[in-house]
């Protein structure tokens, strides 16, 4: 299914996103110096190009020459507007870009960051405003047909770049995403937080580490599906299990981690509920195998579900 000219923009608002983190990352590590700096210092350049590149001359010109100004023929006022506000913020990214690339010339690595850490404050408030008022503006105002034609001009605007230009800048962002250390957003959460949120999942959650030890299970104390004793813990998952079922545990795990399978699943019927039994194969962003998770799930009320409801109460 071709997508929606907001979902294409957005992918791009989320991939700008991520090198944000590359860019003040490493400009972080050129400002303390010693081995890491020279490398730190060409991450930096290329994420400039990306931003160069994939955000001010791709995505930015299939805002500014294709969807701007089907917006304003359809009334979304330019100046003193919104679509106004964008161009002046798409002028304030290009001054960043260049003034970074100048103080990078010239090894000012404070100004490096500093200005690295305004333009990712900009990048990020930009995108903000886009995803969350302009484009769904857009949404309530362009017609189907409208819709259609903005993704012929994003494709134009890829050609005119060059063929194959914005696939590789994709390819650059991932290479600059997975070859630097992203700080993973679970740091921001405490043992208790994320012990609360596992518990709150409306899923039973169990994990089984690589070595097939019964490492976690969540609502500990809750009525469950399947309820595990605490003592479990820390015991091999075929000790867990009849002795006639451990062929077919052994088959599921060994499938999981040898990446035969990445999710295998059942559902049964326990007093007049229907319950989703899932295993996943749970892998680290190498594809390193890190052990199995079992998800239990009441599906009864879920499958029940007809039409839409969009709105909350
Ligand atoms: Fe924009
Ligand atoms: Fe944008």
């Amino acid at each position: 299914m071709t997508e929606h000219w907001d979902e294409i923009l957005m992918g791009e608002h989320r991939v700008m996103e991520k090198v944000l983190t590359v860019l003040v990352g490493q400009a972080k590590k050129l400002v303390d110096g010693g081995d890491g700096a020279k490398e730190a210092r060409g991450r930096i350049a290329k994420s400039l190009d990306f931003y160069e590149t994939f955000m001010d001359r791709c995505h930015n010109m299939k805002e500014e020459k294709v969807l701007f100004p089907k917006l304003e023929q359809r009334g979304i006022p330019k100046e003193g507007g919104p679509i106004g506000v964008m161009f002046i913020e798409h002028q304030k990214e290009r001054e960043f870009l260049k003034a970074i690339k100048v103080s990078l010339g010239a090894d000012e690595s404070e100004s490096v960051l500093n200005k690295s850490k305004d333009f990712a404050e900009l990048v990020k408030d930009h995108v903000w405003k886009e995803d969350d008022t302009l484009y769904p503006m857009g949404k309530k105002v362009l017609s189907e047909s409208d819709a259609q034609k903005l993704v012929t001009g994003f494709d134009g605007i890829e050609k005119e770049l060059g063929k194959g230009v914005h696939e590789r800048y994709h390819e650059l962002a991932e290479k600059l995403v997975n070859g630097t250390c992203i700080e993973p957003l679970i740091k921001n959460l405490s043992t208790e937080v994320l012990s609360a949120i596992l518990d709150t999942l409306p899923v039973e959650v169990t994990f089984i580490d690589a070595e097939d030890i019964l490492a976690y299970f969540n609502k500990v104390n809750e009525k469950k599906y399947f309820a595990r004793p605490r003592a479990a813990i820390g015991r091999k998952v075929q000790k867990c299990h009849p002795q006639k079922s451990i062929q077919t545990v052994n088959k599921l795990l060994d499938d999981l981690r040898n990446g035969k399978k990445d999710v295998a699943e059942s559902w049964i019927d326990i007093k007049g509920r229907k319950v989703h039994i899932r295993y996943f194969a749970v892998r680290d962003s190498h594809g390193k195998y890190l052990g199995t998770m079992e998800v239990v799930q009441d599906i009864t009320d879920i499958k029940k579900l007809e039409g839409e409801k969009r709105i909350i109460k």
